[in-house]
């Protein structure tokens, strides 16, 4: 039998139709759950404190090669069944099921699906409006405001030095245009208020969620929000990503699944997934803040600690049975979601190149050693004088990867862009500092920056370090001494034992 024929090659795909549909199925964090079990992804840890102990799994766990997902049940102080989860999306295979690409996927596989998807995803968003129904899981129990308490729920303080506990982190918050009515969707992180009575929402100025919040400040003097604290992973990447303005983020979930997402409607008219395990309603206002932080971020570092963020005042609470958080605890990168934003912002980027119209860009990755934002290196085929600087600009302006981006690397299309020492040889073999390296002033920046002085305007400056072979110089640059590729499939072929047994 061909190898290609014999049955289990087949299913290790991943994306026969079995497959597709089992990720169809999906539907909410239970049904992933039930998934990751039945495919050997899940691992239980019982008797963890949600004080410090559950965050330091999570980070032994993301700093392993191929971390399994956590699910954190028998809590300290917390009910058999009040769980929380992590890791939903740090691999790349755990990030092609949620993205519904595959069941097997591997990181080059994915990568290469996900060439053209964040665009086509994007464009057909509006083909899936969300459907309401009128009744979801996640009403099982509905909590009045006076009785709410979110410290009834094992909310993580994850960080050693994290200034409380963090209900939100793999959550997703609504907020909605309120001229237009558009719901948009972002993770920002939730941290629990006034002995569980309250929560803080953290969201950077210029996010399209604060841009909402502003807008209905302006309009109506208060900004209603909801926010579900456990749901399909696919939920927090959508959230968690640039999914471009004026698009629906649960739409853009529904074009991902290939079905409309099912909702609730809170009372101030905002949309809960129905399934969701944890969700509030409520309203912002401008004057209601409260001291937020620090936590410990994606860059690797503790946010300020001085910040007011918005308090959220909360008109309702509503619960599944026994609900399970979904966490998402950033760190030193690589951290829990940092493979996801890296394989995200990198297509979303290429997508964007390629729609400007620029010819022949290769490749993109934003790495994880950036947090998937700082660092974006291009790789293309040089086709006229200039053109690697084009790209450099194109890349750190465009909305998919403006936001904190310090540094942008552009190299020949002979280097892979995702391989960090080849990246860094071409920045050393092919960059003249004085030349090859051009400074943007006063960009978009935050003050998650842990450069960002604080009292001043969140402004980043960046490098575009343009790591191509100049030009003009292409034929008589010194020829790379490395051995053509054909050769190197015929000497691993011969001495297969040398190579780990690899054809
Ligand atoms: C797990 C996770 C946590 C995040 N926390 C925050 C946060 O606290 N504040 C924030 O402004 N952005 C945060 N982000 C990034 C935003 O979710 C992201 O920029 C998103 O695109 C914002 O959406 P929006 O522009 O539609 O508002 C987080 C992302 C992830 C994946």
């Amino acid at each position: 039998m061909a190898e290609d024929d014999h049955p289990q090659t087949r299913a290790i795909d991943g994306r026969d139709e079995e497959s597709l549909k089992r990720l169809r199925d999906i539907g909410d964090l239970r049904g992933w759950l039930a998934l990751m079990e039945d495919i050997g992804e899940l691992r239980t840890v019982r008797s963890a404190d949600w004080d410090l102990e559950i965050g330091a799994i999570c980070e032994l766990n993301y700093k392993q090669a191929d971390p399994p997902a956590l699910v954190f049940d028998d809590i300290k102080g917390y009910a058999t069944g009040r769980r929380v989860v992590a890791a939903s999306v740090s691999t790349a295979r755990r990030l092609g099921i949620a993205l519904r690409i595959g069941m097997n996927e591997t990181d080059a596989g994915l990568v290469e699906a996900l060439r053209e998807a964040p665009g086509r995803w994007a464009r057909t968003a509006r083909d899936y409006p969300t459907r309401t129904v009128p009744r979801g899981p996640v009403q099982e129990n509905v909590v009045p405001a006076e009785q709410i308490d979110l410290r009834a729920f094992p909310a993580p303080r994850w960080h050693e030095f994290d200034g409380g506990r963090y209900l939100g982190t793999g959550c997703i918050v609504f907020t909605s245009d309120p001229e237009t009515g558009r719901v948009n969707g972002g993770a920002y992180r939730i941290q629990i208020q006034n002995e569980g009575r309250g929560a803080t929402i953290s969201i950077v100025a210029g996010k399209h969620g604060a841009q909402n919040v502003e807008a209905w400040f302006a309009k109506e003097g208060r900004a209603p929000v909801t926010v579900s604290f456990g749901q399909d992973p696919l939920m927090l990447i959508v959230g968690g990503t640039d999914v471009p303005a004026g698009t629906s983020e649960l739409e853009y979930a529904g074009a991902v699944i290939g079905a409309p997402v099912d909702v609730v409607l809170a009372d101030n008219g905002l949309p809960i997934p129905a399934g969701s395990e944890l969700a509030v309603e409520g309203w912002l206002e401008p004057d209601q803040l409260a001291p937020e932080g620090p936590f410990g971020e994606w860059t690797g570092y503790y946010s300020k600690t001085e910040k007011s963020a918005y308090l959220l005042q909360m008109s309702r609470l509503y619960h599944r049975d026994d609900p399970i958080i979904l966490g998402a605890p950033p760190g030193v990168p690589p951290h829990d979601y940092s493979y996801m934003r890296s394989a995200m912002k990198s297509a979303m980027v290429l997508d964007a190149l390629n729609r400007s119209g620029v010819p022949g860009v290769e490749q993109v990755w934003a790495h994880e050693a950036g947090g998937g934002r700082l660092l974006l290196a291009v790789s293309i085929d040089q086709r006229y004088p200039g053109h690697s600087r084009q790209v450099g600009y194109l890349t750190s302006q465009d909305p998919a990867g403006v936001y904190m981006n310090r540094y942008v690397v552009v190299v020949d299309a002979d280097v892979d862009v995702r391989d960090l020492n080849e990246l860094m040889w071409a920045v050393c073999t092919r960059s003249d500092p004085e030349q090859d390296i051009d400074i943007l002033r006063q960009t978009w920046g935050s003050g998650a920056n842990p450069l960002h002085v604080p009292g001043t305007p969140a402004y980043m400056s960046r490098a575009i370090i343009d790591a191509c072979v100049p030009f003009e110089r292409r034929s008589a640059f010194p020829r790379v001494a490395r051995t053509d590729p054909a050769v190197l499939r015929e000497v691993r072929a011969k001495w297969r034992e040398l190579f780990g047994g690899q054809p």
